[in-house]
């Protein structure tokens, strides 16, 4: 019996993890739509040294190898920036391939107007929160502005203390050609890297605020950043602020995945910032968002009722009190 037929059986049988399954060349697109994610077959993979039955339940997660087998496959790859616990939680559930500790915790989290002021001792807590919440998503510890640029000892030096103090499972960069060195540094000693190109929001006194990057002649420019980023031995790169044309050229010319912000449907995979896409973000976002809910509507309702209930002596009822015994 082929391997193709031996794995759908399986799946039939429910015996396939439909999470992060085996899936075989030759299936038709129904079959690969219920087949689940990804190319591997994780339960094949060693257990770590020490680890338990239970712990074995950790080895279903996503690696940089799945996002790999995604492009390979066409599978798009899922992913939301997450600052904290609950929320890292609910989108681990929701299966959401990778979650990314953004600096954009620097405005989400923290107030700042850029991303530029935060910190690594201000972003390791929240990475280490999200971490502790995860089951499944493999989970991006983002290197602020001022912890990489100086050169690639530099840049290892914050990649592991990420690494050691959070517990995440790669480290994001931005640049392209001017930061391929720093990225093949953390590679070379066993840190899986994400780069970022296009709009690179630490730069954007640099690129004169937030603009669209690639565009025209400056095409070739990011096409050369992506091909740098590649070289240097980053697992995926992020595309923010990119046209569809151009981010579809890079797309097919790179053997890495290519993630979205706002570069279009052709890349490998999306990422939004979670306060962005869920409606949280109080003013402008921007056009490239699509806003799945609207979490600031409703939390300003509850905390008005919750006031007004209060005020009124209707909170706390009758059901929420302590009796004497
Ligand atoms: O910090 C962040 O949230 C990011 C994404 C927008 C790519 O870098």
């Amino acid at each position: 019996m082929s391997e193709a037929r031996r794995i759908r059986r399986r799946w039939r049988r429910g015996s396939v993890d439909r999470n992060l399954d085996s899936r075989p060349a030759g299936l038709g697109k129904p079959a690969l739509a219920a087949l689940g994610r990804y190319g591997v077959d994780v339960s094949a993979e060693e257990r770590p040294y020490g680890s338990t039955p239970e712990s074995s339940a950790g080895l279903k997660r996503v690696r940089t190898r799945h996002f790999q087998r995604a492009k390979e496959q066409g599978i798009k790859i899922t992913g939301l920036t997450s600052y904290d616990y609950l929320s890292a939680q609910i989108f681990d559930e929701a299966g959401i391939d990778f979650l990314l500790v953004g600096d954009s915790a620097g405005n989400t989290v923290f107030g700042y107007d850029t991303t530029i002021p935060v910190t690594m001792d201000e972003l390791i807590p929240l990475c280490a929160g999200v971490v502790r919440a995860v089951n499944r998503a493999l989970v991006v510890a983002d290197l602020p502005f001022g912890s990489y640029e100086n050169g690639p000892e530099e840049a290892l030096h914050s990649a592991i203390r990420f690494m050691k103090e959070t517990g995440s499972h790669a480290v994001k960069l931005e640049g392209g050609q001017r930061s391929a060195k720093q990225i093949k540094r953390i590679v070379r000693a066993g840190i899986p890297v994400m780069a970022h190109i296009g709009f690179t929001p630490q730069s954007e006194h640099g690129l004169g605020g937030h603009m669209i990057q690639g565009r025209g002649d400056a095409a070739e420019a990011l096409l050369a950043d992506a091909h740098a980023v590649e070289e240097a031995g980053a697992f995926a790169v992020v595309l923010e602020m990119v046209p569809s044309s151009v981010a579809a050229q890079v797309t097919a010319q790179l053997t890495i995945p290519t993630i979205s912000v706002g570069a279009g449907p052709e890349c490998d995979g999306q990422l939004l910032v979670w306060s962005d896409w869920a409606g949280f973000t109080t003013g402008r976002i921007p056009k490239f968002v699509k806003q799945y809910a609207k979490i600031g509507e409703i939390l300003l309702d509850a905390a008005k009722t919750f006031r007004e209930e209060v005020e009124a002596g209707i909170y706390p009822g009758p059901e929420h009190e302590y009796g004497d015994s």
